[in-house]
């Protein structure tokens, strides 16, 4: 037998992985325990750093619950997310408006609104805010029914499901009319926090970052035979723009909130123009989909292979 070092076990876990019948699981077992053993042996990974790092797995995944994905914020935080979302834009056999993240906080339940529907329960005075723009083709050709789905925090920089799990408040799913466009009444989106009271946050404050995100309004826009857009607007003068701690604004997605837009649909209310554009459906994207989900569908997936193991979600989720 082989003597096992830190310099050959690399390729004996990997000859041993070699009867994976799945070959695409295969190909990417190899690869993360080739770059996880070079990280290793890079570092000089300890057995107690090892352990800590154990420890913050296990709270991450402890952490998780119907209404809140502490993975999918690891993965934000880490830029895996942003960088998976860019390589799967790669993909797209047409370059259409750039994908964001989807965050956690994206619900499959939104009320369907008409064009022109109001978003959030409450608007105070002098906050209100128009969003309207075309979805489109990469060709510029308007995309008639197409749903636009936009989900956004309020005043507070709360999304309605950390207030309350049962709450709906600032989303809703929209149709575009014949010539592509789409109607939205809202309120001025915020710049907020992501949540800090968890293992993640607790990295992001050991490294020094603040933890802020840009304002911005997410979408999530589909039309038959075109790519699925999951995506954002980001508010140019927000300070964080540049340094948002999940890594989603960008400055193609740029846009400003305007006091007398000539073109808004409703006069006299500031207003967000936000046009899209959306790819042909191509390959791809038959077996590929979104980076990042309804955390309540990912419980709910669980729940119905395993009921012992999730337990019981509370009514509303
Ligand atoms: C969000 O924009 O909703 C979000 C994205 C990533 C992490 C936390 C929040
Ligand atoms: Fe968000």
């Amino acid at each position: 037998m082989r003597e096992l070092t830190p310099e050959t076990i690399t390729d004996a876990v990997i000859e041993q992985m070699s009867t994976t019948p799945d070959g695409r699981m295969k190909e990417i077992m190899a690869c993360a325990v080739k770059h996880l053993h070079a990280f290793a042996r890079e570092v000089d990974l300890t057995p107690a750093e090892w352990i800590k790092g154990i420890e913050f797995m296990t709270k991450v995944g402890q952490t998780c619950t119907p209404a809140r994905q502490e993975f999918i914020l690891l993965s934000d935080t880490l830029g895996l997310s942003a960088l998976i979302n860019g390589l799967h834009d790669k993909t797209a056999i047409e370059e259409g408006t750039h994908t964001s993240l989807l965050g956690p906080f994206y619900r499959e339940t939104s009320p369907s609104l008409p064009a022109g529907g109001q978003i959030a329960r409450h608007v105070k005075p002098g906050t209100e805010c128009v969003l309207y723009g075309r979805v489109s083709d990469v060709a510029g050709r308007p995309l008639a029914n197409a749903t636009v789905s936009v989900w956004q925090t309020g005043a507070d920089g709360l999304y309605d499901i950390q207030v309350n799990a049962a709450a709906t408040d600032y989303r809703g799913v929209f149709t575009t009319n014949e010539e592509g466009l789409y109607l939205v009444r809202t309120v001025r989106p915020r710049g907020y926090s992501i949540p800090m009271d968890g293992p993640v946050g607790g990295m992001v404050r050991a490294q020094g970052r603040h933890g802020m995100r840009p304002a911005h309004i997410h979408f999530l826009v589909g039309a038959p035979g075109y790519r699925e857009l999951v995506t954002a607007l980001y508010l140019r003068d927000d300070p964080h723009l540049a340094d948002d701690v999940v890594f989603g604004s960008s400055g193609d997605l740029a846009v400003d909130i305007l006091a007398d837009d000539p073109n808004c649909p409703i006069p006299g209310v500031a207003s967000i123009r936000f046009d899209l554009s959306l790819s042909h459906e191509g390959d791809a994207d038959k077996k590929s989909g979104r980076v990042g989900s309804d955390p309540s569908a990912i419980f709910k997936e669980m729940r119905q292979q395993a009921p012992s193991l999730t337990g019981t979600a509370p009514a509303a989720i």
